[in-house]
């Protein structure tokens, strides 16, 4: 067993530590709009849900060095007070990664991976259409945890409506199968949700 102290690694290998070890990791893809209505879309897995009365998920955007520090996504959510979680089955992987690029704030990502934008029914970022489950969410609160590049901002959200496919629910138990959500790894690395084994909790 090797101890590592984070105070005496460079941030990138503390980087390369955590999505390596926290695994796997789920992929909210976050569409938003800045004040003047553009598009932005992007994924997020530093991203898990906070409780489920009220439900509340969370995700967190990391902060860059150079003159643009924030992600498009957090200058929307912090501009409008909305975003909408899309969740990534592996038929959305190539275009989810598609969206990830660098790019300027003017570029809808929606144009830029053809993914098709519908309108939500209570927030104003759209969802994708493709995307088989899907969360509104009104900001609940942002985290500043860190303002030092590499340090993460959380975006916390109060889901207002749930979207989910007909097909994937039984009741209000969503199929894995159906849904075939795809998670992060470490690096260009994913997985899939087909390899599964149930244990019941004990009594
Ligand atoms: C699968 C995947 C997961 C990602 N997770 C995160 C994350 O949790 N936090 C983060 O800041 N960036 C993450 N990124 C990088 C962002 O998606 C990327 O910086 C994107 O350009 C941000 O877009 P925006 O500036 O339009 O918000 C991830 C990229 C990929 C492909």
């Amino acid at each position: 067993m090797r101890a590592l102290d984070p105070a005496q690694i460079a941030a990138n290998d503390i980087y390369k530590l955590m999505i390596g070890m926290i695994v796997p990791r789920p992929i909210a893809f976050v569409s938003t709009v800045d004040a003047a209505g553009v598009r932005n879309l992007a994924p997020f897995s530093y991203f898990t849900a906070c409780g489920s009365n009220p439900p509340v998920v969370c995700f967190s955007t990391s902060v860059r060095s150079g003159p643009r520090p924030y992600k498009d996504t957090l200058e929307n959510v912090r501009a409008t007070g909305q975003f909408v979680v899309n969740i990534v089955s592996e038929e959305l992987a190539a275009q989810m990664n598609m969206t990830s690029a660098e790019v300027a704030p003017e570029v809808d990502e929606f144009q830029l991976s053809g993914l098709t934008p519908i309108a939500s029914d209570l927030v104003k970022p759209p969802r994708v259409a493709e995307s088989k489950a899907q969360m509104e969410c009104r900001l609940f609160q942002i985290v500043p945890v860190s303002d030092r590049p590499g340090g993460g901002i959380l975006v916390l959200g109060e889901v207002l409506r749930f979207h989910v496919l007909d097909s994937l629910l039984d009741g209000y138990k969503i199929d894995p199968d159906k849904l075939n959500a795809i998670g992060r790894m470490g690096g260009p690395t994913y997985v899939r949700t087909h390899d599964r084994f149930d244990m019941p909790r004990p009594k």
